[in-house]
């Protein structure tokens, strides 16, 4: 799939609409964008045809690419790998790490396969400004790619090539910054080595192509493993790639634009401020600026936009997905009896909500213990635990999580703070600048509303809701008999 035929089946789905009239990048865009998100169940994309200043044919923009729905977030997921969209949140889950669990190494085509190469911009004529980079929030210090775009990057020492995730900022025709949170693979630990030696690092920005790589480069995959052959696993087939232009690097033959150069040491530029998934605005930091050498694109090119911070947005599906599905499969590998992972809707990931049994004392411990140093939950400062037989799987997650909250959490015993003695979550306003840098401070509180394991059995709690009470036959016939009365 590439993004075009993403488009294609978002239509056949009814989950797009198609703006032809002519739009502003600046801000208009994105006002749609997110005025899209809060009808209904925030489940429509948006398709830009003609934007100001560019005109049709030369540019377009996909807001909310794969946002909504709000009740169901991995619904679009679900869609973007080829399963059935109403698919249910564990199923969902347990085929995404089926597939994960094999990777398949990428396939090298030629030139005259690969759309991207359909036309190029070479040293002079290099001109980032052809395209119609959004302006996205009032308060952001540029114009933006903060949607569907990744950095590959390889690691000077042993060639392993990472791919991963990161904004880009427009500075000028031939250069942009974007955010590298300390510590991630490519951009700080690959570049500082690069820097350290004096010598640039030759990066690939890639933008568009099949959805899945966004799957796999936003996640938290261990050391040493190339994403594009996750991208292979999620597809169940080879990613067709290309060598680059001006170094040796392969990038996706169907990519919408492909952006070549290098990152050059010692350098830095203002990147930010820009409104961020927390619902506050990122402060500006100073960051790597690369040089573009060549621009490679496919004909009438599609940009993606994620209005990030206001109401519904890609960040709530995508992130939350993968590092639900993530930290769900870390458990269970590392033999935890957990249920199910999710991050509460609302903020994204930022809060993580574990349903698991609790086999003996002091387990409780050992699964915060291991969670706090799993790679993907530097995101988020608080997490929340409920018995095994709580369905957070549903789309009344959040109001069964307060439940639990409310009625089974003892203050006194059962809410803790841990140090995670790595990142503070690096874009959180409860962090001040100067340590969001450091990013070494991290701790995250936990309320554990787990049934305490020493209680006798005539103690423990039985919900009164649900098909625990009523029969069967019984919820079906007054639901039939609802919705033959047209209650909705
Ligand atoms: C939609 C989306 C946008 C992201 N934007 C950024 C970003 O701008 N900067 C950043 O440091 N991480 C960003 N991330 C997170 C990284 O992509 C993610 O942590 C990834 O696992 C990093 O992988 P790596 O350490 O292998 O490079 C984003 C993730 C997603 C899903």
């Amino acid at each position: 799939m590439d993004a075009r035929e993403w488009v294609d089946l978002l239509k056949k789905y009814d989950e797009i609409v198609e703006i032809n009239e002519e739009i502003d990048w600046n801000l208009e865009v994105s006002a749609y964008t997110a005025m899209a998100s809060r009808v209904g169940d925030g489940r429509s994309s948006i398709l830009f045809n003609n934007i100001k200043g560019y005109g049709p044919g030369n540019g377009r923009i996909h807001g909310a690419f794969t946002a909504g729905s709000r009740r169901r977030p991995w619904r679009k997921s679900a869609l973007a790998l080829g399963m059935d969209p109403d698919i249910g949140w564990k199923e969902f889950r347990d085929e995404f790490i089926r597939r994960f669990k094999h990777p398949i190494k990428p396939m090298v085509v030629d030139d005259s396969e690969a759309p991207c190469k359909e036309n190029k911009m070479i040293g002079k004529e290099v001109d980032l400004l052809k395209f119609p980079w959004p302006f996205i929030h009032q308060t952001d210090g540029g114009r933006y790619s903060a949607g569907f775009q990744s950095e590959i990057i390889e690691d000077p020492d042993t060639g392993w090539v990472n791919w991963g995730n990161y904004r880009m900022m427009i500075l000028s025709k031939n250069r942009f910054t974007g955010l590298q949170v300390f510590g991630q693979h490519g951009p700080t630990i690959f570049y500082t080595k690069y820097e350290a030696r004096n010598k640039p690092a030759p990066f690939c920005y890639i933008l568009g192509g099949d959805p899945a790589i966004l799957y796999a480069t936003g996640s938290a995959l261990p050391a040493g493993v190339c994403e594009a052959d996750y991208v292979g696993a999620l597809r169940q087939e080879p990613l067709k790639v290309v060598r680059a232009e001006t170094n040796k690097l392969f990038v996706p033959a169907e990519a919408e634009i492909v952006i070549e150069g290098e990152i050059m040491p010692h350098e830095r530029a203002d990147e930010g401020p820009i409104g961020e998934y927390t619902g506050y605005v990122h402060s500006k930091n100073k960051m790597p600026v690369f040089y573009v050498h060549a621009i490679t694109y496919r004909s009438n090119p599609i940009i993606t936009l994620s209005t990030e911070g206001v109401s519904f947005n890609d960040n709530m599906t995508v992130f939350n997905t993968i590092f639900s599905v993530e930290a769900y499969q870390a458990f269970r590998d590392a033999g935890f009896p957990v249920t199910d992972v999710r991050g509460l809707g609302e903020v994204s990931y930022a809060t993580v909500v574990i349903a698991t049994e609790v086999p003996y004392p002091g387990y409780i411990r050992e699964l915060t213990n291991f969670f706090d140093s799993h790679k993907g939950s530097i995101w988020g400062s608080s997490g929340i635990i409920v018995d095994a037989d709580v369905d957070i799987s549903g789309e009344d997650m959040s109001y069964k999580v307060y439940q639990e909250m409310a009625t089974k959490c003892d203050p006194k015993r059962d809410i803790f703070i841990t140090y995670t003695d790595h990142y503070s979550p690096p874009l959180s306003p409860m962090v001040s600048a100067k340590d969001r840098l450091l990013g070494t401070k991290g701790c995250r509180w936990w309320w554990n509303c787990t049934t305490p394991r020493t209680w006798a059995k005539r103690e423990k709690v039985n919900a009164v809701a649900g098909s625990d009470l009523f029969p069967q036959d019984m919820i079906f016939k007054s639901r039939s008999k609802l919705d033959s009365l047209g209650v909705k």
